[in-house]
């Protein structure tokens, strides 16, 4: 595991960029694993800019998302079907038909989550997976828990989650009690993994997830067993670990 420090947001979302840009430039065919949330905004914007500049091309880019929210229709404007399109896809020359997210309003959950797994098997599993860190060390909607969920399941929400993504709903009430999310062992298939954390609300999740026991309490800590991992964090996620990482 490789763990970068950068000065700020802005910085880190440069970092974690050019890794994702490396890639589609690499392998133009490429699967990329996104994720959603307030992390990877600025990150998307740098790609959508090297696209409109012309270097970029996501022609034939193929992308999974991590997850969706139950209950949320893709035109809801919370759900992260709707991030996706208006935060990246909306922006840059991708075939939407070639980007998959879990289906929130599914009928049959667990025939939505078998069929995602057989998806990510079809597709050859993510060159690359990015991800954002919950604050309780959750990543996708894997919540901290008893044991490490393999496949892609439905998972309720801890009180925590919903509190931290309140903000992204006119009142608490309205934020989602379940999610349908990749499970730990989709992440792990991929063959590399970008994890970004900003502010120092995410400091304490960084410092149990990277620097202390692999435990299904801190969801994140399984990343430390993956051969290709690089966390990129600003200085404050880094505020718990003194004298970690690389300074750019
Ligand atoms: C989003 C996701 C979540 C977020 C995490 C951090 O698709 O899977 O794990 O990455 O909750 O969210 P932000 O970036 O909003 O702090």
């Amino acid at each position: 595991m490789r763990i970068i420090k950068t000065k700020d947001y802005e910085e880190m979302s440069l970092r974690a960029a050019e890794i994702l840009a490396a890639q589609v430039v690499m392998k133009p065919d490429c699967v990329l694993g996104l994720a959603t949330g307030s992390s990877p905004v600025g990150l998307y914007q740098r790609l959508i800019g090297w696209h409109e500049e012309g270097v970029l091309d996501f022609g034939r880019v193929t992308t999974v998302n991590l997850d969706e929210y139950r209950g949320l229709a893709p035109e809801h404007p919370q759900s992260y079907r709707y991030f996706m399109n208006s935060n990246l896809f909306d922006h840059i020359n991708i075939d939407k038909k070639r980007t998959f997210v879990p289906d929130g309003i599914a009928s049959d959950p667990a025939a939505a989550c078998a069929s995602y797994d057989r998806k990510i098997k079809d597709l050859g599993g993510q060159d690359i997976q990015l991800l954002g860190l919950g604050q309780n060390g959750h990543i996708g909607f894997n919540e901290p828990a008893d044991s490490f969920p393999v496949g892609t399941h439905v998972v309720s929400l801890t009180e925590s989650t919903i509190e931290a993504n309140k903000r992204f709903f006119a009142s608490r009430e309205e934020v989602p009690k379940e999610a349908i999310t990749m499970g730990i062992a989709n992440i792990l298939e991929a063959r590399k993994i970008v994890l970004i954390a900003n502010g120092k609300e995410k400091a304490l999740a960084v410092a149990e997830a990277f620097f202390g026991p692999v435990t299904p309490k801190v969801p994140a800590s399984i990343l430390q067993l993956h051969p290709d991992v690089v966390v990129i964090c600003d200085q404050e996620a880094l505020s718990l670990v003194p004298g970690e990482g690389e300074s750019v």
